[in-house]
């Protein structure tokens, strides 16, 4: 049998994870699950509160493994691991810290708009002063892709500045010591950023503008009432298309791409009640989410079985962690004693 190549991918476990998680990367976890050896990482070393909440962090690591139960990531054809338990991660950031320069993480544009976020908050939100873990996070998150020497790393288009690191880190590495880390490609999912409820850019947890992967009927029905669905019109009113986001969301869920084109066309010549788009994406949205919500029901009832997938997966990546790291001793020949 030839090796499947590697697939590593992560989240933070800050809260329950969302539609846009679910367009922008989660369906691609899935989709490639089986092709691939998949690692799928519970990043909890890289929250920015830690020191303030903990009790939060670990609540959202469960809230993380049920979400990726309920999409159906299979936890034993692909290994959830918890970034935290696997010691390797910090050994090998420390010495792959050595390989990239401040001047790129300076540079890194997910980085500069998460500390902008945290130092000059929005309205209404707590000003934070940045951790240096948190400013060296992606670092560690080079780390996390290169310990299982991964070759595809499904993710978020905020992802790639990460990514890009690392292939820039592997490249370094490789070239100064051993060829040791494949140099790992970035895969965008089908829908790069999906628009929040409320009509702005980014659908995200701190603007309270998400869709929950486990959200109930009635939710997403109260949610999907009240989107934003461009500048106001008259019932019967020819509207833009483009200004309305619920044709995002059709495009983005309904599988009826016929039935879509044909709402738009009559969007733009008679107008269509802003009420019949947004019944038909709750009955989409509900349509895609009711799968999840029994899968999620059947291990909300056993999670002992959840636990399992965890331990389990950390395990193999453990495994793994050692093959990397006697790699990197005989490279960075850091058995040195043993000369004498
Ligand atoms: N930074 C990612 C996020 O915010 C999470 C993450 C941590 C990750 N380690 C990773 C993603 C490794 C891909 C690969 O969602």
């Amino acid at each position: 049998m030839t090796e499947r190549k590697r697939i590593l991918t992560g989240i933070r476990p800050t809260g329950a994870l969302h539609l846009g998680h679910y367009a922008g990367a989660l369906e691609n976890w899935v989709r490639l699950q089986h092709d691939y050896e998949t690692y799928f990482l519970i990043a909890d070393y890289q929250v920015s509160d830690y020191a303030d909440d903990i009790k939060r962090v670990r609540d959202a690591v469960w809230e993380v493994a049920l979400d990726w139960l309920s999409v159906g990531l299979d936890p034993e054809g692909s290994s959830f691991v918890i970034e935290s338990m696997v010691p390797e991660h910090t050994e090998l950031a420390t010495w792959l810290g050595w390989f990239l320069p401040v001047a790129m993480l300076e540079r890194n544009p997910t980085l500069k708009a998460e500390m902008a976020a945290m130092e000059e908050p929005e309205e209404g939100q707590e000003r934070k002063p940045v951790p240096v873990a948190f400013y060296t996070y992606p670092v560690m998150q080079v780390s996390n892709i290169l310990l299982p020497r991964a070759h595809l790393v499904p993710v978020g288009e905020d992802q790639l500045p990460h990514i890009e690191l690392t292939r820039e880190t592997a490249r370094r590495f490789n070239h100064r010591f051993k060829e040791v880390f494949p140099e790992p490609e970035a895969l965008v999912g089908r829908v790069a950023r999906l628009v929040g409820t409320d009509g702005n850019a980014k659908m995200s947890k701190s603007r309270g503008n998400t869709i929950d992967l486990k959200d109930d009927a009635a939710t997403v029905s109260r949610k999907v009432k009240r989107m934003y669905a461009g500048p106001p019109r008259e019932l019967d009113e020819p509207g833009n298309v483009q200004d309305n986001p619920i044709f995002l969301y059709l495009d983005a869920f309904d599988p009826d791409t016929d039935a879509v084109a044909g709402l738009k066309d009559d969007y733009g010549k008679s107008g269509v009640p802003n009420k019949v788009l947004k019944d038909r994406l709750t009955q989409v949205l509900n349509d895609r989410l009711d799968p999840f919500r029994e899968r999620r029901a059947y291990y909300e009832a056993r999670m002992p079985l959840v636990r399992e997938s965890l331990e389990a997966g950390t395990n193999r990546m453990r495994i793994i962690a050692r093959e990397t790291m006697e790699m990197v001793r005989d490279a960075l020949d850091l058995n040195y004693l043993g000369k004498y």
